[in-house]
């Protein structure tokens, strides 16, 4: 995981070719934005939507957020020259789409490299092919490595029920294995990892489920597609109110006198551990960033 924590609650995709929400991205409250240039972008309009990057990225809202680009697969026409321009316009990451293997990440780190793309430019990949889920622990390893600039995975739902034609319920419940499992590789490779879309965007009662499960399963943000998403995703991946008053009773007793050299202590009829003290210490670390 980055360190400190960085907020990435809300992961906006905006389509390259949309002006008019392109233009409203400023006086959102999404933590980043993916500016896209694949699945959002048709054949014949991917090179102006490139060459729009700079203009796009030069705008960038004053306020803490993430500027992304997703490009069109390495191995497409477009995707080479959409990673050089996404570089150039200083975004702070790439998404790599229908990445499979680890030496799918470690092509777009070398182009990087080959043309001095700064370090601060990091990847993102979606995670939406049968074969990446199959080789999830080899590519989630890279995140131990910075110099594959490796920082995020970002699950793409849509694609992987399409190839896998695996039904698409409210509750998710056939997906939820291959999610579960992104999770754990993420967590084993130190990086973040974002939910996928709710593509029913004005049903706002079953987003806002989707993201509190999505929080309990681990993810660290969702994947948004419509301003009236960001602030449930912002919610349901801060933590509660009841659970910062939860991390400080729990920081407060391991304070007393007569705890300090303790490993363990009992609260309420509950044993709580020192890893739960520091599981404390870091959503109150995480409340205080979100707050700031
Ligand atoms: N980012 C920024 N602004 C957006 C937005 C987005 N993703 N989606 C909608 N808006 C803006 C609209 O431009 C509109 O702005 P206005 O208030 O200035 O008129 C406002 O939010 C309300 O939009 P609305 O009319 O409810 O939706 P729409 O019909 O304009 O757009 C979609 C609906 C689905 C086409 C649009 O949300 C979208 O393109 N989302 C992203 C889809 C995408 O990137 N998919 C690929 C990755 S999964
Ligand atoms: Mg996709």
């Amino acid at each position: 995981m980055t360190d400190p924590y960085r907020p990435r609650r809300s992961v906006l995709y905006v389509p390259a070719a949309n002006d008019k929400a392109l233009a409203k991205i400023a006086t959102l409250a999404c933590d980043a934005v993916i500016i896209d240039l694949e699945d959002g972008i048709l054949p014949a309009d991917k090179a102006a939507a490139r060459d729009k990057l700079a203009g796009i990225l030069a705008t960038r809202p004053k306020r803490r957020c993430e500027m992304l680009v997703r490009i069109n697969p390495l191995a497409s026409e477009w995707g080479a020259d959409d990673l050089l321009a996404a570089s150039k316009a200083e975004a702070d990451g790439i998404l790599l789409p229908k990445i499979g293997t680890p030496r799918d990440i470690l092509e777009a780190g070398d182009l990087l490299d080959d043309n001095f793309a700064p370090d601060s430019v990091k990847l993102w990949a979606m995670i939406e092919t049968p074969k990446a889920l199959l080789n999830i622990g080899a590519i989630a390893e890279l995140g131990r490595d910075p110099a594959s600039r490796l920082a995020c995975f970002v699950a793409g739902t849509n694609d992987l029920a399409k190839a896998t034609g695996t039904l698409v319920t409210p509750d998710r419940r056939y997906l939820m294995p291959w999610l579960m499992q992104l999770v754990l590789a993420a967590r084993a490779g130190g990086l973040h990892v974002i939910d996928g879309v709710a593509n029913d965007f004005r049903d706002l009662d079953a987003f806002a489920r989707e993201c509190a499960e999505g929080a309990a399963m681990g993810f660290d943000g969702k994947s948004v597609i419509h301003p009236n998403q960001i602030e449930p995703a912002n919610r349901a991946f801060s933590p509660s109110p009841e659970a910062i008053t939860a991390a400080r009773t729990i920081t407060d007793a391991f304070a007393r006198p007569e705890n300090v050299g303790k490993g363990v202590i009992a609260m309420d009829g509950r044993m709580v551990e020192r890893l739960h003290l520091s599981e404390a210490e870091k959503l109150l670390a995480k409340a205080a960033i979100i707050g700031a």
